[in-house]
């Protein structure tokens, strides 16, 4: 199919995607169609698949494995469908796979784990610029739907506008930029460069969206204002408050329990639940260690709506009888300080967390938000 014949650029973007402000980035294991649709309920925009491992997704002998990744519906849209390859003919295969059933397909270029490293994808290809410029072309030649990409910035800000601008010129329609380097992860993931973004949108003619430095929703409208982007993703601010894009930070049984009923509807992985789980009561957790401990072990949905439900009676009673006043505070550190049975980012601090919880952030290699504010 020629590519003249689908739309480009702010086309594709109005057109298509609809001017979307709001974009849910893609998780692994996080934004599966569940959680998409409660994240499109409270302001999501568009909304990314997890990363999608092309070559898996090809090998006809692992159906489990895209039961796992690849599951939409009639209102999933827009969508784009991620995946992390290096070979452009599997990557192509894979996406035609797809490509009848999302927006556009995206080349995750910024994943900083070992297991990319050692799958030879994601950021560990930044410096091969030949193999991602083909990777690229071959899916803005031949597939139906425009091709996306997500990439992490270089130190330097200069080569980070050339690598921007070779994956434009490769076809890209769509370019979303993590301001961080490859390195910022873990324990050393610190804050995201807004001032490289900023440049990167001003070099390019393509849309951009910035990704990084979202705790709050007022930080979507700072971040718009200070790199001049077209949209703003969020990951770890929307797992622990789902609807941040609405502009709310709503009681933490209230999310679980609207995500589990979606659950009832969409078939999803225990395990995705339970990380969805644990994220959206983070705050109230360390206070009832018992549902900490049973959410570890239980295997079934109507589990965890006990499991919820019991968390909801503790912490509604806890809420009436708290006299705390509605007005939000904010810490020395300037982070809103909300009761523990309300949806709210997790703030790391070099200091503030525990040994154990500091050792656990480095081995899973979680993507943190800031250490600090600006
Ligand atoms: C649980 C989790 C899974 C992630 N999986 C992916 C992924 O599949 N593809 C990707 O490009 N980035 C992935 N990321 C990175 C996020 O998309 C995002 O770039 C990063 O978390 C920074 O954004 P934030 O500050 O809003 O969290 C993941 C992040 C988290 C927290």
């Amino acid at each position: 199919m020629s590519s003249r014949q689908k739309l480009q650029g702010y086309e594709f973007y109005q057109k298509v995607l609809g001017s979307p402000n709001y974009i849910l980035a893609p998780m692994v294991d996080q934004s599966e169609y569940a959680w998409r649709i409660l994240s499109r309920r409270y302001g999501a925009q568009v909304c990314y698949t997890p990363m999608i491992h092309a070559k898996m997704f090809c090998d006809e002998s692992n159906k489990q494995y895209r039961t796992d990744v690849w599951s939409t519906g009639k209102y999933d849209r827009p969508l784009i469908a991620q995946f992390c390859a290096n070979d452009p003919e599997i990557l192509f295969k894979a996406a035609l796979k797809v490509q009848d059933q999302c927006d556009a397909v995206d080349l995750n270029l910024g994943c900083p784990q070992h297991i990319a490293r050692r799958g030879h994808y994601g950021s560990f290809l930044q410096d091969e610029w030949n193999l991602i410029f083909n990777l690229i072309n071959i899916l803005h030649k031949n597939l139906s739907i425009p091709v996306t990409a997500k990439i992490r910035v270089f130190p330097e800000v200069e080569k980070t506008i050339q690598y921007a601008k070779m994956i434009e010129s490769a076809g890209a329609q769509l370019l979303t930029v993590h301001g961080r380097v490859r390195e910022q992860k873990g324990h050393k993931t610190g804050l995201a460069d807004w001032e490289q973004i900023r440049k990167v949108k001003e070099a390019l003619k393509i849309p951009v969206i910035s990704n990084g430095n979202i705790l709050y929703f007022e930080d979507i409208q700072r971040c718009l204002d200070a790199t001049g982007v077209d949209g703003v993703m969020s990951a770890e601010g929307n797992l622990y408050n789902p609807a941040i894009f609405a502009g709310i930070n709503p009681p933490v049984w209230q999310m679980a329990k609207e995500y589990l009923e979606i659950c009832q509807t969409v078939p999803t992985k225990i395990s995705y639940i339970r990380g969805h789980l644990f994220k959206i009561y983070r705050p109230a957790l360390p206070y009832h260690t018992d549902i900490r401990e049973q959410l570890a072990k239980v295997n079934t949905l109507e589990e965890m709506f006990a499991l919820s439900e019991e968390l909801r009676e503790r912490l509604t009673k806890t809420a009436e009888e708290s006299n705390k006043v509605s007005e939000i505070r904010k810490d020395e550190n300037g982070f809103k300080m909300f009761p523990y049975w309300i949806c709210q980012p997790n703030i790391r601090t070099a200091s503030g967390n525990s040994k154990k919880e500091k050792e656990e952030t480095i081995e899973s290699d979680i993507i943190s938000v800031t250490l600090q504010r600006e």
